[in-house]
């Protein structure tokens, strides 16, 4: 099992799956033209997705992460993207932005406490959110043994406590692969966690099912919209 210290130059590889790509291209599809809007990517990693939100055509673009060594690729790319270290759960974040998104980061917060910090955070950061998760409906089976093909897999490897699944998430390129621990939150717990940070509108995004079968029927992830307004 690594951390993000260890895997930090070859996490984008998950990104670039085929997997990644069907992800992407929902995200995209969902947050549209960007011009003139400011977005904070919270759990940025390197900074791949602020990357993607800046050439929708962001004004502005910060992206934090608790990784300084998932930070530091992010840096390593020349463009006027502003990344800071920082810790989701640590309280508010500052700024108002018209975005606030966060990919794959909620499955990082271990308890309902660090999830419900997490969450109001984003919401003291801006009144629309995006968020990428875990698949609250996954098909363990297919995730755990045919998703193989398409750059990932998925295994439980523990039991639910208070709403989050354990799971070990394993990301293959050519012959290389890595594996991290994650967890994956019910939706119950999240519905519960955005209306307690005063999140009124929740709406589960469901990918366009263009994307090679059956991963379209049985993605790894899904997007949350979530509005105050
Ligand atoms: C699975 S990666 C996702 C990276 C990026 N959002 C993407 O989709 O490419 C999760 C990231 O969340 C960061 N992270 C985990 N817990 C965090 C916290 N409490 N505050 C800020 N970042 C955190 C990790 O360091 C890691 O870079």
């Amino acid at each position: 099992m690594e951390t993000y210290a260890t895997l930090a130059n070859r996490y984008d590889r998950w990104n670039l799956s085929i997997a990644g790509q069907f992800q992407q291209a929902a995200v995209l599809a969902e947050v549209g033209d960007l011009s003139g809007r400011t977005v904070l990517d919270v759990g940025c990693g390197t900074g791949f997705y602020s990357r993607l939100f800046a050439a929708q055509g962001a004004e502005r673009v910060v992206g934090v992460d608790l990784s300084a060594e998932m930070i530091a690729v992010a840096r390593s790319f020349p463009d006027e993207i502003e990344y800071l270290l920082g810790d989701a759960t640590l309280g508010a974040l500052d700024g108002r932005f018209d975005l606030v998104a966060a990919l794959w980061l909620v499955n990082h917060a271990e308890t309902r406490a660090d999830l419900d910090a997490m969450i109001k955070g984003f919401a003291t950061a801006g009144h629309e959110l995006l968020l990428v998760t875990t698949n609250a409906d996954a098909d363990w089976d297919f995730l755990g043994t045919h998703a193989k093909q398409y750059g990932v897999q998925q295994h439980p490897n523990g039991p639910a406590v208070d709403g989050r699944l354990p799971y070990v998430a394993t990301i293959f390129h050519n012959d290389d692969s890595f594996s991290f621990q994650s967890g994956s939150w019910s939706l119950e717990a999240l519905t519960n966690s955005l209306h307690a940070a005063g999140y009124r509108t929740i709406k589960r995004i469901s990918p366009a099912a263009d994307a090679p079968s059956p991963l379209a029927a049985k993605p790894p992830f899904m997007i949350l919209r979530a509005s105050i307004d």
